[in-house]
């Protein structure tokens, strides 16, 4: 409750704060809580059903806990030029890693290209893929 107090007031009087406090949310929680859009709603004046569509609009937010890692993989035509498609295909479905589909990363000199946390992950190939979702559940699963 604190930590979401203080991710609210961190963007407080910033133009726009919904979306930079929901991101923080998500990062911090993995998720959007009812507790938090609630919260959300009543700093920002809005109403939960305002915070909720943004959260249920946008692919980024959940509103409940996933429990997998994220990858999200470049298919934007850089990287589609250099092969993700045939990478997207070899990446078997894994109970603890979740791959999304995002449209550059802004690195197409260097693709194909995947996003994890915060680091992006360049000149990807089937070894480099299958390493990185493994290094990804291992972390879930730690
Ligand atoms: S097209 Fe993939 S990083 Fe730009």
């Amino acid at each position: 409750m604190e930590r979401l107090k203080e991710i609210i007031a961190a963007h407080a009087g910033q133009e726009g704060p919904l979306l930079p406090i929901l991101h923080d949310v998500q990062a911090e929680y993995g998720h959007v809580s009812e507790e938090a859009v609630r919260m959300i709603a009543a700093a920002l004046n809005l109403s939960r059903a305002e915070v909720h569509g943004v959260v249920s609009f946008y692919h980024d937010f959940r509103d409940e806990p996933d429990g997998r890692a994220v990858l999200k993989l470049c298919r934007a035509e850089a990287c589609q030029a250099r092969g993700v498609e045939a990478l997207a295909q070899g990446i078997a479905e894994h109970p603890r890693v979740k791959v999304e589909t995002v449209y550059c990363l802004g690195l197409c000199s260097v693709g194909p290209n995947a996003l994890a946390g915060a680091k992006v992950h360049a000149r990807l190939d089937a070894a480099k893929l299958a390493a990185l979702v493994d290094a990804l559940a291992a972390e879930v699963a730690a």
